[in-house]
């Protein structure tokens, strides 16, 4: 049988292989899109925060960068809630802008929000000055693309 020796050896491969297939799965989870820092393009670390299940649209998101919750009214509704709170006093309730700029103009500040893995990326690690990291504050990615949901749904009423 095993001696001491083989013994550990089997341990250290068998830790080994737990701890490969560890990476394999969080490269997996990660999803297709390679997701940029805001504020100086350094790879994004988009895994969960502390307690966050992903949901089916943050999964998707990770391999599409499509926000599965466009045109989705409810969770518009709850993106509304969040954005009302903790977005409109520098956003403007309407995103007309005000200390943070406007998300209804065709020329927006940052190029980069014009795409929707762009917009997450800005409110994932947040950006220059005033525009705080939103998942260092606890918001899950569901909620980003929930709140990104009511942010088009102002666009689209502008
Ligand atoms: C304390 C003020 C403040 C709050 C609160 C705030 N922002 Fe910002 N936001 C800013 C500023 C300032 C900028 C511009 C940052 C820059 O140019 O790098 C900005 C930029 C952005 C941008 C990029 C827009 C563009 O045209 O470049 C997005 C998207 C954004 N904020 C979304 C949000 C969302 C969503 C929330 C709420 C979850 C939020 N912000 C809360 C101040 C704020």
């Amino acid at each position: 049988m095993f001696g001491t020796l083989t013994f550990r050896a089997v341990i250290k491969r068998a830790a080994f292989s737990v701890g490969a297939a560890l990476v394999i799965a969080t490269a997996a989870a990660a999803g297709a899109i390679e997701f940029k820092n805001a504020l100086d393009d350094s790879p994004l670390d988009v895994g969960p925060i502390a307690g966050e299940q992903f949901t089916d649209a943050v999964k998707s998101f990770h391999e599409t960068g499509k926000n599965a919750y466009k045109g989705n009214a409810e969770a518009a509704a709850k993106g509304k809630e969040m954005y009302d709170e903790m977005c409109a006093a520098c956003h403007n309730p309407d995103g007309s802008g005000h200390m943070g700029p406007s998300f209804l103009d065709e020329v927006v500040s940052s190029p980069r929000a014009n795409t929707e893995v762009g917009m997450f990326e800005v409110i994932h690690s947040g950006s220059s000055g005033a525009m705080r990291s939103f998942a260092q504050r606890g918001v899950t990615q569901d909620q980003i693309l929930q709140i990104m949901a009511y942010i088009e749904e102002l666009k689209s009423k502008k």
